[in-house]
């Protein structure tokens, strides 16, 4: 069989490197091009890197995911995160190519008392949510688009995400404040890179997934299992979300149901397993950045 030709944007992002790596090591011939190397809201730039690359199989992690500081700057939002996606989309068209976006929780409103699954209505409450979901409309124009949802992701590099954040206060012994009224399903960048690749050598059925670790739990139950992993008594300050000002609202509940995934032949590893194997990696010395 021919060498598959895979072509990663964002590719030094917290997912892109893992999705770069994984690929990499399982035999395709990868071109993983960073922000530097090829500015995603420059559409014909775009066409062309596409062209040149003949890929087989585009994998976008590219995003703008910066939740507040999106409400006062609604047009870079809206330009990475849904107009690179329309030309990331046209040019995979145009070649032929498998297409796979990330997508995220923010889509939902966070009112739900039940994991969101995919046929559950979006309905984002910020820009950058709003944006999010265009993206995913324009994602889905490709012929085979997988669209995965993602949610609070952790393990990639840099390692900057609030499980970072939190492991590490809990590790210095320092009080660390967290939401007793957010849940959320988290999600392992391995985890994620590991269902995109089966989904997409199984060519599993084109659409909208859900991949997050499996199960939920509020951040408060999140530290506690850090804690008790890492075999620390964290010093953790309760937070609820209404009594932090941020600029943009957060969902309170966004748990994402699995079950279509698991259907398509991956089940997402629980999350408690997902830290556990994680913390791990990162106790065992590896860079942090
Ligand atoms: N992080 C989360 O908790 C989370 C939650 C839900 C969904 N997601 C989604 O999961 C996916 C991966 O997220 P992540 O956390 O890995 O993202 P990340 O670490 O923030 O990386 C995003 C990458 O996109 C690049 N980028 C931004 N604008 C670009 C442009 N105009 N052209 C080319 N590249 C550009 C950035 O480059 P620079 O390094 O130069 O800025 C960065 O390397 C994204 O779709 C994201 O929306 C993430």
């Amino acid at each position: 069989m021919p060498t598959r030709r895979v072509l990663v944007t964002g590719a030094a992002g917290q997912l892109g490197g893992v999705i770069r790596e994984l690929f990499g090591d399982g035999g395709d011939d990868v071109t993983a091009l960073t922000r530097v190397e090829l500015d995603l809201t420059e559409h014909d730039a775009v066409l062309r890197a596409v062209r040149d690359a003949q890929p087989n199989l585009m994998v976008n992690c590219a995003a703008y995911n910066q939740v507040d500081a999106a409400e006062d700057d609604a047009t870079s939002a809206l330009a990475v995160n849904a107009f690179s996606v329309r030309s990331l989309a046209r040019a995979a068209s145009d070649v032929g190519a498998t297409f796979v976006h990330y997508s995220t929780d923010f889509v939902f409103d966070g009112r739900g008392a039940v994991p969101y699954t995919e046929e559950n209505q979006p309905s984002p409450q910020s820009v950058y949510g709003a944006s999010k979901l265009l993206g995913e409309w324009f994602a889905a124009d490709v012929p085979r688009a997988y669209v995965l949802r993602v949610e609070s992701l952790f393990g990639g590099r840099p390692a900057k995400s609030s499980v970072d954040r939190i492991s590490d206060a809990i590790l210095d012994g320092r009080e660390v404040p967290v939401f007793i009224d957010r849940t959320v399903s988290p999600s392992y960048v391995q985890d994620v890179a590991g269902a995109t690749r089966t989904l997409v050598d199984a060519e599993a059925p084109p659409g909208l997934y859900h991949c997050v670790n499996s199960g939920y739990g509020t951040w408060w139950e999140l530290a506690e299992e850090i804690g008790r992993q890492l075999g620390v008594t964290p010093k953790l300050k309760p937070v609820a979300v209404e009594t932090v000002k941020l600029r943009a609202p957060r969902p309170k509940y966004c748990a994402l149901s699995n079950t279509k995934l698991t259907d398509a032949g991956f089940t997402m590893p629980m999350w408690q397993d997902a830290l556990g194997r994680y913390l791990k990696v990162r106790t065992d010395g590896r860079p942090r950045t």
